[in-house]
């Protein structure tokens, strides 16, 4: 922690106590309404210390009491300068960011009701103390249940964090969206290297696994799919289906060779030959990463059924093919 850093750190620890304030004034009222509709208790608010940013710019009135100079403000990212100096956020639920050592370092806002018409989300800009592509939701928090359970489940929004948490389930990082990094990756070598991976079960959130479920093999660590039903995310089937629905669709695993053999079928135009072969080549290539020799051989028969070329053809295709580099 560098020194010059100290009033950033300082100023998002007082701006978290400040926005948890006003949810539990009459300004925050409708937030807290939209919280507990979303079956939010006050002790789920509390444990993720929830908050809420008025219309006010009240940080900027804080933190001049407080003596802040406004280029640290600005640094900052949660004041703006324009002819004036206001707040960044507005008139939404305020969800903190930790670092890996648990210190505030940035916000997520939510917006909360139906005449609010921009951007769902809105997030600290990067800052000396925040780094987007490092920050795992919920990771300084999950160490102890991830090594509990020996693996954690790697999810798209802190929403869906909080959802596991409400099913009793906190081995969870979520991402904030669905790009995964080099820094995620290295975040999460130093917390297991067992990841059951279960983005958004829409489009988006499976184009995303396809890739990352790549990536995180390629990088050593054993990846278990999970794909949700109906394209929801956890959240959304927590709410519908409960504790015990999300429980069971959590169970539904497959292995990423599985998972990508049936997503990118969905992809083929089955009436074009060059896609179909397109298909078997880049599936060759998936099937050239299993190491074991009995899986591999398992799943060049399943790809020949798949695809309709022969087993032949597919096993001599993945013996001319290397590994990807180590
Ligand atoms: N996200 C973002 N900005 C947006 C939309 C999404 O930063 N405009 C990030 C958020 O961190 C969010 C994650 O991407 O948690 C996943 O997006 P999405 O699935 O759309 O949101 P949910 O987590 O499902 O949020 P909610 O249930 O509140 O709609
Ligand atoms: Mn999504
Ligand atoms: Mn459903
Ligand atoms: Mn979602
Ligand atoms: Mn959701």
């Amino acid at each position: 922690e560098k020194k010059e850093h100290v009033a950033l750190y300082q100023m998002h620890q007082e701006a978290q106590k400040i926005y948890s304030y006003y949810l539990n004034t009459k300004l925050g009222l409708e937030a807290k309404i939209y919280l507990l509709n979303r079956h939010f208790t006050d002790e789920l608010i509390k444990e993720f210390q929830i908050g809420y940013a008025p219309i006010d710019p009240v940080l900027h009135t804080a933190f001049t009491k407080l003596e802040y100079s406004e280029i640290d403000m600005v640094k900052s990212g949660l004041v703006i300068e324009s002819n004036n100096h206001f707040d960044r956020f507005n008139d939404r639920i305020m969800f903190p960011l930790f670092n890996q050592q648990g210190q505030v370092v940035g916000f997520s806002g939510r917006i909360y009701k139906p005449t609010q018409t921009d951007s769902k989300y809105m997030n600290s800009p990067e800052s000396d103390i925040f780094i987007k592509g490092q920050t795992l939701y919920h990771y300084h928090q999950c160490r102890e249940a991830v090594k509990k359970a020996g693996f954690v489940y790697l999810l798209e929004g802190f929403m869906d964090v909080i959802a596991m948490y409400k099913a009793g389930i906190e081995n969870t990082v979520a991402i904030m969206g669905t790009a995964l990094t080099k820094g995620h990756i290295q975040a999460l070598r130093r917390l297991t290297n067992h990841i059951y991976l279960c983005l958004d079960g829409d489009h988006a959130g499976q184009v995303a696994m396809s890739k990352a479920a790549r990536e995180l093999e390629e990088a050593g660590f054993k990846v278990q799919i999970i794909i949700l039903p109906d394209g929801h995310d956890p959240d959304e089937i927590y709410e519908e289906h409960g504790q015990s629905g999300l429980e069971e669709a959590l169970r539904k695993t497959m292995k990423p060779i599985e998972f990508l053999m049936d997503f990118e079928y969905q992809l083929v135009d089955s009436l074009n030959y060059d896609d179909r072969k397109n298909y078997l080549e880049k599936m060759c290539f998936e099937i050239t990463q299993i190491k074991d020799d009995i899986d591999r051989d398992y799943y060049m028969h399943v790809l020949s059924q798949k695809s309709g070329f022969s087993y032949d053809i597919i096993q001599q295709r993945v013996a001319g093919m290397k590994p990807r580099a180590e």
